[in-house]
């Protein structure tokens, strides 16, 4: 542990009053290896000496002239001098060993000086001393370890405490039963209680009165399964102030171990503003749809109808001049029925009437209906010849939106004179329906953003074509709702290809009744099959009927805008225009 060399540098002092011995003791000494030796026979300079040059042992002769060995020795082992030096006295009288021993001396050699005893002394002492000076240093580097640590750990706090206080939601850290230990200021401006009012205090008190019951039951369920997540769900959650009034809050949860203990912190954020906002917006949204929605649909048909000789034969400009009305307003209507789906995909108001539908007459109406629209591009739509006859389980008004969409995209982006080919494929699991164009393809570096929002290939043909690029990202929304796929891929030989992947009828059926068994027994599934089978006709009608009376309304359900917008006022399907 101590290098043989650091006790061989070891700073020496010999004192004695006596030549002879100093020499023999410096050239024993220096014999044995030993590079620092310091003698003196003036005991005056001694403890100066040493507090000049700081030895790491003395070898101490106590019958000196002039100053008692005695006092040599106290002043050397002065504590503020050294706390450990080794004195190793020459030759003491028996009658001084004992005393000497006493007054801090470790040992001693005896007269004549044996070599061996000589050096293995002072070799032991110098050991003894390396050890002690190495654990002072250890100890001290210790010390200032814990000093450092302490330091970062106070600034590590004081950081902590900072971005705690910082943050712009509330923060409350409760222990095992629910009494705060912590809270920031924004929980005190959110709550209007002071911090000296909330510590300690059970965290039920920021909790209304009607929730209180079931939020110990979460805090017990959170102690259970601890892991970070969000309060709630899709239930709405209030606060209550101290004044007694409650407010709209997000909360999240994290646990925090801290040792045995497990801490709870609560993330509160206030919604109110949102809230406020969603409000206006929604309020907006309605004053969108019936304020201008319901107008340009009429104006738009009205369009159509003088454009269609309704009022008798126009003058050639006048026709012109109203066609292009009439195709900007059916622009028009799209665009707003495309922001008002999109906004009923967001706040999940998208409503949907599954049922069985048969996909040939479907997709045969979908192509009826958007006739008119091909034809302004010069396009014919077709039905592939071998195309299978399944149902699916959609919503048809809806599942009807998402085909006129391809369709419209497909007749869009083809030559003119091309044909836009329609093809089933069914299976009992799934129905595949594929659209394809011999259009110029969707270029590869906006494949990945074919769906997203607003997105539109760089082209400027593509913006040539106008549209919202909304639509193929409400498509997906509609198709993935309804528990199907859509894809499309490079069609070979030119064009694209888009498919949509439907469950079929037949497996959503069988599922269903494996569900209605699993949860309540083969009778009700038996009996709900035969209700299927026999009068619950009329029961669906009059659901069905309820359904469409709650969305008949301009806000909750978009008139069947591609009908109208795409085909010419005579080709409107009666199913669809019955739900306008
Ligand atoms: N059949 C297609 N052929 C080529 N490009 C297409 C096709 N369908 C969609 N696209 C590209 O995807 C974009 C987004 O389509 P969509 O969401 O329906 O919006 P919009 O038709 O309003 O532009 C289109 O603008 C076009 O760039
Ligand atoms: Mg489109």
């Amino acid at each position: 542990m101590i290098d043989s060399s650091d006790i061989l540098n070891a700073r020496i002092l010999i004192v004695d009053d006596q030549a002879a011995n100093v020499r023999d003791l410096k050239r024993m000494l220096a014999a044995a290896g030993y590079t620092s030796i310091a003698a003196t026979m003036d005991s005056r300079t001694v403890c100066k000496l040493h507090r000049r040059n700081r030895y790491d042992i003395v070898l101490l002769d106590l019958q000196m002239p002039d100053l008692d060995g005695f006092q040599i020795m106290q002043g050397l082992l002065e504590p503020e001098v050294d706390d450990f030096l080794p004195i190793l006295l020459i030759a003491p009288k028996p009658s001084d060993k004992m005393r000497a021993l006493q007054a801090g001396a470790k040992d001693f050699i005896s007269k004549p000086f044996d070599q061996a005893e000589v050096l293995m002394r002072v070799h032991n002492m110098l050991e003894v001393r390396m050890l002690h000076v190495a654990a002072k240093n250890y100890g001290e580097f210790l010390e200032q370890m814990v000093d450092e640590r302490t330091a970062t750990l106070r600034d590590s706090e004081e950081l902590f405490r900072q971005a705690v206080e910082a943050c712009p939601s509330g923060m409350v850290m409760t222990d095992h039963d629910g009494k705060m230990v912590m809270v920031n200021t924004e929980t005190e401006r959110l709550f209007g209680y002071r911090r000296d009012e909330l510590l300690g205090q059970p965290i039920e008190i920021l909790v209304p009165s009607g929730l209180r019951h079931r939020h110990a039951q979460h805090r017990a369920n959170f102690a259970c399964r601890p892991e970070e997540r969000r309060v709630g769900g899709s239930r709405e959650l209030s606060g209550l102030r101290k004044d007694g009034t409650e407010f709209p809050v997000e909360i999240g949860i994290n646990p925090i171990q801290t040792g045995e203990e497990l801490l709870v912190l609560s993330v509160v954020v206030d919604i109110s503003e949102r809230k406020r906002i969603e409000r206006l917006k929604d309020e907006f949204v309605s004053t969108v749809s019936h304020e201008l929605r319901t107008p340009l649909t009429s104006i738009s048909g009205s369009l159509g109808l003088l454009v269609g000789g309704g009022a008798g034969k126009l003058p050639e400009t006048a026709e012109r001049l109203l066609t292009i009305a009439q195709a900007n307003s059916q622009r028009l209507v799209r665009l707003l029925n495309d922001i008002l789906d999109i906004e009923k995909i967001e706040s999940g108001k998208l409503a949907f009437d599954l049922e069985k539908i048969a996909i040939r007459p479907l997709i045969a109406q979908a192509i009826e209906s958007i006739r008119g629209f091909a034809e302004g591009y010069g396009v014919r739509v077709r039905l592939e010849a071998g195309s299978d006859s399944a149902d699916v389980r959609a919503d048809s008004y809806r599942l009807l939106q998402v085909i006129t969409n391809l369709l419209s995209n497909a007749i869009k982006f083809s030559p003119r004179g091309q044909k836009v080919t329609v093809a089933i494929q069914g299976d009992p699991d799934t129905v595949r329906i594929s659209v394809r164009d011999y259009g110029p393809g969707i270029p590869q570096d906006f494949k990945p953003r074919v769906f997203e929002k607003f997105a539109q290939a760089d082209t400027s043909d593509a913006r040539h074509k106008g549209g919202t690029g909304l639509g193929l990202s409400i498509v997906r929304e509609i198709v993935t709702r309804m528990g199907g796929q859509v894809d499309f891929e490079d069609a070979p030989g030119g064009g694209t290809i888009f498919r949509v992947t439907l469950p079929g009828w037949k497996r959503e059926a069988a599922r269903e009744a494996g569900l209605a068994t699993e949860a309540h027994g083969a009778p009700l599934a038996l009996r709900k099959a035969q209700l299927r089978r026999s009068g619950s006709r009329a029961a669906r009608g009059e659901q069905r009927r309820q359904y469409r009376a709650r969305n008949s309304t301009a806000a909750a359900r978009p008139a069947p805008f591609r009908c109208r917008a795409f085909a010419a006022p005579a080709a409107g399907s009666a199913r669809c225009i019955s739900r306008a």
